[in-house]
């Protein structure tokens, strides 16, 4: 809908012809990917993206049947995976990411975010993964230090640069890292679906995340940053090599591109 977002820009509603050929589009990216031999795919239906951006109150203010009930905002989701599904076939991994909440005023919190996951578990999805946060409220999703300096200078500029300073220097605490952060919302996720749940958000240690699957919180565990550090971390644990990440949550990977861990100098042991 015609909300603007934190910058100021306000995007042009979607027409009924434009949703229509963007499910479809939707279908033909799986199709593609199953024919280049990918094991299985993953609908985005988090962090602020399309989908979710017609799932949250927040973003979707239509009047039509795209928007406005809880029914009608899962409508493009509920469309693109039964699409998806249909073209497939029923033996092959379709998978959502959804938002456990998105740490917005307005926004999914956990209560939708649980009904979300129960309608696309009824529905047959293989799995749903639990992450949190948008672009507007990004380091909810990676929690950690705040890279401010790179963020500030070299960004923005002027009154702007204020604004962003005091923005990040208001959110770090309520982003300082902790181990497993989003497992409660994972938590209220996995009592109402009957696929698999996988939780993503630094998961650290291996005490932690084998303590997550033996108590049946979540199904599997998804990892980032650690392979951002050392693509052998599984590896190495299965090897009885380490017990825990290097990983230093600095989230400089996260803002500088390419995507490769800053922190290099500082060798993980086997290194
Ligand atoms: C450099 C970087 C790039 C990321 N890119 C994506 C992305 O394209 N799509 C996505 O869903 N999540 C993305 N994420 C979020 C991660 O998938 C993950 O949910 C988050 O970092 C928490 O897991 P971790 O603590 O293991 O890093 C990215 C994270 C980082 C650090
Ligand atoms: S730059 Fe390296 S140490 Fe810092 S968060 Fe990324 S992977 Fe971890």
């Amino acid at each position: 809908s015609a909300v603007p977002n934190l910058l100021g820009v306000t995007p042009a509603p979607m027409r009924a012809r434009q949703i229509q050929e963007t499910i479809a589009n939707y279908v033909r990216a799986a199709e593609r990917a199953q024919r280049a031999g990918f094991d299985g795919v993953q609908i985005h239906a988090a962090h602020g993206y399309l989908i979710h951006q017609f799932l949250s109150p927040r973003t979707n203010k239509r009047k039509d049947r795209w928007g406005g009930s809880f029914a009608n905002r899962l409508r493009f989701l509920t469309e693109i995976y039964q699409g998806i599904r249909e073209r497939l076939g029923g033996g092959y991994p379709v998978l959502v990411r959804i938002n456990g909440n998105d740490f917005l005023p307005g926004g999914l919190g956990p209560a939708e975010a649980a009904a979300i996951a129960r309608h696309m578990s009824s529905l047959g999805v293989d799995a749903v993964e639990t992450s949190a946060g948008t672009w507007e409220s990004h380091l909810h999703m990676s929690r950690g230090d705040i890279p401010r300096h790179y963020w500030i200078y070299a960004r923005a500029r002027g009154e702007e640069k204020e604004k962003i300073k005091a923005r990040l220097t208001a959110m770090a605490p309520e982003v300082r890292f902790k181990e497993a952060y989003l497992l409660e919302y994972a938590r209220q996720i996995k009592k109402e679906i009957r696929c698999p749940l996988i939780l993503p958000g630094g998961l650290r240690t291996v005490k932690v995340m084998e303590g997550i699957l033996e108590r049946g919180e979540a199904d599997f565990i998804s990892l980032c940053r650690p392979l951002i550090r050392d693509p052998e971390f599984p590896n190495l644990i299965r090897r009885g090599l380490v017990k825990k990440s290097s990983c230093l949550n600095c989230n400089l990977c996260l803002v500088d591109k390419p995507p490769v861990c800053y922190q290099m100098r500082l060798r993980p042991p086997h290194f």
